[in-house]
């Protein structure tokens, strides 16, 4: 199928690393001049170079902290300065401190709040202007399914991941008729360095192995496993491409029929 990406310009945030690197990658492979941010300029560069060599396209890499409106503004308005447009924006980099209520103070909520939530609404704030003059845009916002399905063990990501949600709704709502749509897509686990980290926080607070907690943690998945990188990257990269045009507004999941419930129940 040719997804009519051809000499299209992405921007994709968090594109050092894990989903957000995968999705560059395909993006590119499907033809798409990409830009991606993140904080340390190392790790960002090398994966533009890496992508670059790869699909013969555009990289542009523009090291940017999206807690700070500033360098949000920077990445958006420079990657369109740079390639003249901006057909779609990947909202990508986030996260938020998994935990149950007593566990959590009050610098876990901000920090998840500040760029799972804030983050995507800068750099909105910044691509939407550009894609209204421009006659029209995509947005994929690359959400969670803990907003969807709830977990007393992940009511940061969970309040983090509704209200990015809701705003993807709300958004579709109100520019549409300036050809720009959106759309939220909500993983379960993905295998990145972020999956290594919640099964080492499972182990700690269940008292397991390392390993007994990697193999109990996708029970709750009736497909027993997470989901690879490149899974998520291919769904996104469908959807960013004019032949989902009409998906607008929409929530898609992409966690294997995932039971939050059974996960709770395993950690007691
Ligand atoms: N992995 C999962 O299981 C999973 C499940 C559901 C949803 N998600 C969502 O999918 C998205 C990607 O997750 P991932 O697992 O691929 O994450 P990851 O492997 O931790 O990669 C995160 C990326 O974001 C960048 N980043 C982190 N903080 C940033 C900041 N303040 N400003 C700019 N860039 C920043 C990182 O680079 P630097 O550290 O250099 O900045 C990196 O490029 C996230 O929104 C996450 O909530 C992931």
């Amino acid at each position: 199928m040719d997804l009519q990406l051809n000499g299209k310009v992405a921007l994709v945030t968090g594109g050092s690393l894990g989903i957000g690197k995968g999705i560059a990658r395909v993006l590119a492979r499907e033809g798409v001049d990409v830009a991606i941010c993140a904080r340390r300029k190392d790790v960002l560069e090398a994966a533009a170079d890496e992508i670059r060599r790869e699909s013969g396209r555009k990289v542009l890499a523009i090291p940017a902290d999206l807690t700070r409106r500033e360098d949000a503004e920077n990445f958006v308005r420079g990657a369109a300065r740079h390639f003249g447009r901006i057909d779609v924006l990947v909202n990508n980099a986030g996260s938020a401190p998994g935990g149950i209520l007593e566990a959590l103070d009050e610098d876990a909520w901000q920090q998840g709040l500040q760029l799972k939530f804030m983050g995507y609404v800068r750099c909105l704030r910044a691509a939407l202007p550009i894609m209204k003059q421009q006659g029209g845009g995509r947005v994929v916002n690359l959400i969670g399914n803990d907003g969807v399905k709830d977990s007393y063990w992940e009511i940061v990501p969970g309040a983090c991941n509704a209200a990015g949600q809701n705003l993807t709704k709300a958004l579709a709502g109100q520019y549409g008729r300036f050809n720009i749509t959106f759309v939220a897509v909500n993983p379960g686990p993905v295998r990145t360095e972020r999956w290594d980290g919640l099964v080492k926080a499972m182990a700690r607070d269940m008292k397991l192995s390392y390993e007994e907690a990697d193999r109990l943690a996708p029970r709750s998945i009736p497909l027993g496993r997470i989901a690879e990188v490149e899974e998520v990257a291919n769904l996104v990269a469908y959807l960013a491409s004019p032949l989902a045009h009409f998906v607008n507004g929409s929530m898609i999941e992409i966690d294997g029929g995932q039971q939050k419930p059974l996960m709770d129940a395993a950690r007691g």
